[in-house]
């Protein structure tokens, strides 16, 4: 995507300039990929998970000067802050941790952005909501049931105050294959033949980060400013998602055992049906079907493992 205006007499483009935060997360990886590669000139920030190359830098979203040195060199027109503490039953047991990374964090992003009027993509999710009826949109009222929703949602709150030019892109059950997450752990488990047990009774609107990095893009490129639901197109449970799944990839489905969330013993309470409604954010980007999104997962998936077997096969010569 590009910039232009009239420099020196002449009409200049320039690149967008974009800063991933959160760039070796499973949403910020695919992002940081697709953006690269699509008009824009981008940046990524890493924290633990240490990244190589020019455009990575390394920073902890909970240090203002860091914030502002990343800021300083990059001077970013975008920014998506893909970053967070994103364990759900992790920031139930580490309250603290969690409201300084998603809630102090984020506002020290907000405000720098604002400081560097740079527009701010915040990630957010569908824990946002109770879970009481499901298929929410974009203005429903919020009501979280976990900590993770909670800090998700102030620091909703701290981007809508602190920034004039924003996106709030809320998804759900985000997978792809660039980092671990419920989709490949059904492939790595059935592949090898082992029983699983998915629940049948809590609904949500899996997402396969491509269609997500593709749906931000859509937004950025158009100009939308607000909240959307960026998501798959589909309210599926986890167990009929584990089933397709499983189908695509040829899997023996009789080893996935329906359970009921009651049986399970998570730290955080789970809304039943978080599942998002994505009329909204169709006008700009149509969402992928669970089957249409499954289909490409699979492809990227066996690329991928061909493109690892042959790197091994190298360094085992
Ligand atoms: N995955 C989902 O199912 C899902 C669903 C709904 C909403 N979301 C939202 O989508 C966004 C991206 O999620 P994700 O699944 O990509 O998360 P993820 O894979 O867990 O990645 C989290 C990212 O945050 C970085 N990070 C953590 N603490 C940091 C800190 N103190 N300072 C700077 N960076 C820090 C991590 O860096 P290192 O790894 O380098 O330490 C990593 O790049 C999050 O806002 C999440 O709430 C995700």
């Amino acid at each position: 995507m590009y910039l232009s205006c009239v420099y020196d007499g002449y009409w200049v483009c320039f690149a967008l300039r974009v800063l991933v935060i959160g760039g070796s997360g499973l949403v910020g990886y695919k992002i940081n990929e697709l953006f690269s590669g699509d008009e824009f000139e981008v940046f990524s920030t890493y924290h633990q998970q240490v990244m190589a190359g020019d455009q990575w830098y390394q920073m902890d979203m909970t240090d203002l000067d860091q914030v502002s040195n990343v800021f300083e060199k990059i001077n970013p027109d975008v920014v998506v802050l893909a970053a967070a503490y994103t364990d759900v039953d992790g920031c139930e047991k580490h309250k603290k941790l969690a409201f300084q990374v998603n809630v102090l964090g984020t506002k020290k992003v907000a405000q720098i952005a604002e400081k560097h009027h740079a527009r701010l993509v915040y990630l957010s999710t569908d824990y946002v909501f109770n879970g009481n009826t499901g298929k929410y949109v974009e203005d429903d009222l919020v009501d979280p049931l976990n900590y993770y929703g909670k800090t998700k949602l102030l620091g909703e709150e701290q981007v809508k105050a602190w920034c004039s030019e924003y996106l709030i892109c809320r998804t759900s059950v985000v997978y792809g294959v660039n980092k671990s997450n419920f989709a490949l752990w059904l492939v790595d488990a059935l592949s090898h033949g082992n029983k699983v047990r998915i629940v049948d009774d809590q609904y949500v609107s899996c997402t396969y980060n491509v269609d997500l990095a593709d749906q931000i893009a859509a937004l950025l490129k158009q100009q939308a400013t607000g909240v959307f639901h960026t998501a798959g197109g589909e309210r599926i449970s986890r167990y009929d998602f584990a089933l397709q799944l499983s189908d695509m990839f040829g899997f023996d489905t009789g080893l996935i055992t329906p359970v009921s969330i009651v049986d399970v013993d998570w730290a955080a309470q789970r809304p039943v049906d978080s599942s998002l409604d994505v009329s909204k954010i169709t006008t700009y980007k149509q969402p992928l079907s669970v089957k249409e999104a499954l289909d490409m997962f699979y492809k990227e998936y066996q690329k991928k493992s061909t493109g690892d077997k042959l790197a091994s096969e190298v360094v085992d010569v």
